[in-house]
């Protein structure tokens, strides 16, 4: 299968403020042919297409799912609608790209999960920061060993930001940390359990600020700090690794990420003869930092080529139903912490 097969022919459903990107992309996209663009909100829909465009609209669903030239279909509604469209969609034979959360609930998404599977269609959860050129340049020196064994991952996400009427801070800002986590750990580091504590000192009724702790397999830990209520946006995550450090700091274009040949090796116990003192067994190194060049790229075009090409070759998309739902298995373990005042709840899924 190559990209010279005809083009896939696509709707958008639901085009508010997310949606219009998805319209935008699959119109540039070769590989894609936007058939419709559809919303409850039909007006919005015409809107998002423009006034000479030959892309039919309508807010009637079925004129979607009955049309045989729709290959698949975009999903950017908000998550309480995803499992409905989606399994409609998925019912029509439809392959599907839904937008993040997946659903908004675990076994809503477990529910698409399956019967994707069960149809043999795709389903892509559009975990966008994952496309990033960064995102996708620390997957590669993670998977190419070349931070060594991850020892910790620390994210901060924090901003003056809109209180969300239906979610907390949780729900709203980690699910990028949590996507891009489970995005770059190498497989064999694996999310088991995690705590969590929040506080909503502005009485929004729901937690504005929150400190999410994930345990990794083989001793390792990741932190989310993300936070509503703060002046200052930070956007930066630190991966300790055994050979080398890394620091992404989105909010600095011209060196996003910095990787540090700089941290703290500890020698093995049975190395050194038994009478010296335990300060001996620690050294610090103090090496290089290189900014490695990433090029300029939108990640939603990623997002688009990469749906396609799960679909013409009949392979898992790199974020799957399953990836959407991980990220649901952590922010629904995440809720019941806080309740429970930072309680350790271990995880369902275990990659
Ligand atoms: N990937 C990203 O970075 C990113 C960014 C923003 C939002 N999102 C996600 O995109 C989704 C939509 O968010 P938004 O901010 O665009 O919301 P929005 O409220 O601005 O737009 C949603 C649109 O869906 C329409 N709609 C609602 N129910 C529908 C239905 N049953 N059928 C058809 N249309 C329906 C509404 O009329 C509206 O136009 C959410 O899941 C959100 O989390 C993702």
């Amino acid at each position: 299968v190559t990209t010279h097969d005809a083009p896939l022919g696509v709707a958008v459903i639901g085009v508010g403020y997310w949606g219009p990107n998805l319209v935008r992309n699959f119109t540039s996209s070769d590989r894609f042919r936007l058939r419709w663009v559809s919303d409850v909100d039909e007006a919005r829909a015409r809107k998002a297409v423009g006034p000479y465009s030959t892309v039919r609209t309508t807010a009637t669903l079925a004129d979607v799912l009955t049309d045989p030239g729709v290959d698949a279909v975009a999903v950017a509604t908000p998550a309480a609608t995803h499992v409905d469209l989606a399994s409609a969609a998925l019912d029509a034979g439809k392959h599907v790209l839904i937008e993040k959360p997946i659903a908004s609930t675990y076994r809503e998404a477990e529910h698409l999960v399956h019967l994707a599977n069960a149809r043999g269609l795709t389903l892509m959860c559009d975990h966008t920061y994952c496309y990033t050129p960064a995102v996708l340049k620390i997957r590669e020196l993670v998977h190419t060993g070349q931070l060594g064994d991850i020892q910790y991952v620390d994210s901060i996400r924090i901003n003056l930001g809109l209180v969300q009427p239906d979610v907390d801070v949780l729900w709203d800002l980690a699910p990028h940390d949590l996507s891009i986590l489970y995005f770059i750990l190498p497989n064999g580091v694996v999310p088991q359990a995690v705590a969590a504590h929040g506080a909503d000192p502005i009485g929004a009724g729901r937690a504005c600020i929150a400190y999410l702790t994930v345990e990794l397999s083989g001793g390792a830990i990741a932190h989310a700090h993300v936070n509503w209520l703060s002046p200052t946006k930070i956007r930066t995550t630190i991966i300790g690794g055994s050979k080398r450090t890394l620091v992404w700091d989105d909010l600095r274009p011209s060196e996003r990420i910095q990787v540090y040949d700089r941290g703290v090796d500890l020698t093995d116990p049975n190395m050194i003869a038994g009478d010296e003192r335990r300060e001996a067994l620690i050294s610090y190194r103090a090496g290089d930092m290189v900014a490695p060049a990433l090029k300029e790229s939108e990640a939603l075009a990623g997002v688009v080529t990469e749906f396609a090409d799960a679909i013409t070759q009949q392979r898992a998309p790199l974020t799957d139903g399953r990836s959407g739902l991980r990220v649901l298995d952590v922010l629904e373990a995440a809720s019941r912490s806080l309740e429970y005042r930072g309680a350790v709840v271990p995880l369902r899924t275990q990659r």
